[in-house]
Parts: C-alpha cells; structure tokens; sequence
C-alpha cells in the first residue's frame, strides 16, 4: 500500500513519512498561471477534464504521495441557491444571506456532477491516493453571511450570538448538502476526505463545541469507513476535542503547536502538518532544509505522521522551495 493511506492507518513503519501540500495545486505554479490566462478559476473548477489535468499538475512536476480534488469548499453553495463569483485580487464574493429562508436545497450532486466526472477522470489516471473534501458547516455559513473573505467574521459571530436558534438551522442545512456531496465524492471514487474548517479559531471553547464540533462529528459519523482529515486553523487549541471524533479521523494542525507534544498528548491519532507556510515563502534553501529536518526529528519513526503545511501554500512561493522541501522529506529513509 503507498505511504499516504498506511499513514492514515497509523502503520506506516519503516519508511519516510508522505507529503503532500493543501493548496498544491494552484498559482505558485507557472503550469496553472499559464491555464488561467485561458480560463476563470470557476471555468477551471466546472471542467471535468481541467479538474483532472490542474489536479495532476503538482503530482507530475513534485511527485506529491496524495492528490487533492481540484475545486473550491465554496462551490456547494451554489446548490444552495447562493450566486458565487471569484474576483481577481479579491477571491470569492457571494450576495451575503440575511436568513435562512433565503437558502434553499438542490439535490448536490446531479448539480455538481462536474467534480464527480473530474474524480472519475483522476481515478483512471492517478498512481497516488485521491483526496475529496468539503467546508465544514461552520466556515461555509461564514462565508454566506459575510459575503466573502473577511478579518474577524463579526457579522457572523453577532448573529451566531444573538440568535442561536436560526444559526443552527442555518448549519444544519449546510451540514445536509455537505454529507450529500461527500457521500458523491465517495462513491465516484476519492480514497480519503479532507474537512476544512478554517474559521474555526475564531470560536471561544464553548462555541466551538456547539457550533463547529457538533457539525464535524455529524458529517463524520456518517462515513466511518473512509479516512478523513479534519482541519482547523485553530486546531492547535482544540486537538484533544478533535481527537473525540471517529477512531479514522487524522487531526491536521496548525503551525503554532510542537508536534512533539501532540504526538505525546495523543499517542494514536494521525497527525498532519505542520510547517508555517511563511517559511516556504521567504525562507532560504538551508532554512527550509533545517525547519524541515526539525520536524522529521520530532516525528522520527511515526508510522502516523503525514508532512503537510499547517495552512495553504502561498500563490508567491518560489518553486525551488517546495523542491527543497520534498528532497529532504524523501532523503529521510531508514
Ligand atoms: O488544495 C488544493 O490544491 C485543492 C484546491 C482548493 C482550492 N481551495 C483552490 C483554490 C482547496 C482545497 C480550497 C479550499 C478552500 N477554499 C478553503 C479552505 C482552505 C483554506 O485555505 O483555508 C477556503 C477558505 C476557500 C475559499 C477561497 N477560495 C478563498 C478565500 C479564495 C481566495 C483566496 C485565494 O487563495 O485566492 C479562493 C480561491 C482559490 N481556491 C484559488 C484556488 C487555486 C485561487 C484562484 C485563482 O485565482 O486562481
């Protein structure tokens, strides 16, 4: 079996640790600039055949141990009949949602019939494991009410506050169209899924328990035969929570934690992560070969320790640094 899915297994002795990177596939690439001179990134995402060439790029070029889907967490509210565009230098901008009653629920995968094509694609194509994923219902309503990206979410944290009751209606919707549109990426084919939670830490401890951790657990009870990654920004507070989830739950963390102490702390749990993407961005040759070393140190000899950043890879990284990178990951064999 390769790396990856051994690793999601916790039994992957006596060999280097797998990499791949959230975000692999995108601007820090000339291949993909060059595509998205001919194509918008929406007209990238609803083409079979370029979700499979984009999702191959970076496997080819860096010879990454997974793949991940190429799509966006934000596509699945357009089943929810939300309008969504990404504009240049901006990112994504959706007529922000004041109620409920203003969602309403298409069937999601005969309306996203697109990425289950792209994953069939991939599946005939691909020698490495394929990675699926979705929004967790939290950072997805976030973006529904904010109207896009935003510094602190504060419209959707005062509604969170001051009506409770319609903010769980509110993610209780999300979370339905979520486990329909897992439930196609499975059966089209992905060996693993990946939930992004990434407003997460936006939560006091209390909030997070019931408004993002309730929701990761539904989803994730639902499909206990399929590994899943869960990550947070934040989960470097809220990983022993996160370890309640099912047993095939890996954590992915963030870079403010040692993951020496977390491996500790949870001695079974698959852990992924966690280099700072700042440091593939403005860091040296040598400096990324000794922060990469530090973190293969920690984690020497982890049959369950996937090598991943703790957050997305930068659109203005140099490519020579991911290069760096992967060479020292794949000199550390036994
Ligand atoms: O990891 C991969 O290579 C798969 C593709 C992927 C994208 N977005 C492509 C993308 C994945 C897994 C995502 C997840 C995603 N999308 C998240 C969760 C992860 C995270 O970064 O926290 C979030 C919050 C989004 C929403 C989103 N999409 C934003 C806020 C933006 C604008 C900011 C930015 O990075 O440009 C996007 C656009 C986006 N999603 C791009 C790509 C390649 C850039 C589009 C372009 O201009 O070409």
């Amino acid at each position: 079996m390769d790396l990856f899915l051994k690793a999601m297994k916790g039994e992957n002795k006596k060999s280097r640790p797998p990499i791949w990177l959230m975000r692999q596939a995108g601007r820090y690439m000339p291949e993909y600039r060059t595509l998205r001179e001919k194509y918008s990134f929406m007209g990238l995402c609803k083409h079979p055949e370029l979700i499979a060439e984009v999702t191959e790029l970076p496997i080819k070029r860096f010879g990454f141990d997974a793949a991940i889907v190429f799509s966006d967490i934000l596509l699945i509210t357009e089943t929810l009949g939300c309008e969504l565009h990404f504009e240049e230098g901006r990112g994504p901008v959706i007529t922000p949602i004041e109620s409920v009653d203003s969602l309403v629920h298409h069937p999601v995968v005969p309306s996203m019939q697109f990425v289950m094509d792209g994953i069939r694609l991939l599946k005939e194509r691909l020698q490495v494991p394929l990675i699926g994923f979705a929004g967790a219902p939290f950072t997805v309503a976030s973006y529904l009410i904010e109207g896009g990206v935003s510094r602190d979410l504060k419209k959707t944290k005062r509604w969170m506050i001051e009506n409770p009751e319609s903010f769980h209606q509110l993610l209780q919707v999300i979370k339905r169209a979520t486990i329909e549109y897992i439930q196609g990426q499975i059966e089209a084919g992905v060996d693993c899924i990946q939930l992004f939670d990434s407003w997460a830490h936006v939560l006091s401890w209390n909030h997070f328990e019931e408004f993002s951790f309730r929701y990761l657990q539904d989803i994730v009870s639902e499909f206990k035969k399929i590994p899943i990654i869960v990550f947070c920004r934040g989960s470097s507070f809220f990983y022993e929570k996160l370890a309640q989830l099912e047993p095939q739950v890996a954590i992915s963390l963030d870079w403010h934690c040692d993951m020496a102490h977390i491996r500790k702390k949870l001695p079974k749990t698959t852990l992924q992560g966690n280099l700072d993407p700042d440091i593939l961005l403005a860091a040296s040759r040598e400096q990324v070969v000794q922060e990469v070393d530090l973190l293969l140190e920690k984690m020497k000899d982890d049959p369950a320790f996937i090598c991943n950043l703790g957050h997305g890879i930068l659109p203005t990284t140099p490519e020579e640094n991911v290069y760096a990178l992967i060479e020292t990951v794949h000199k550390n064999k036994i």
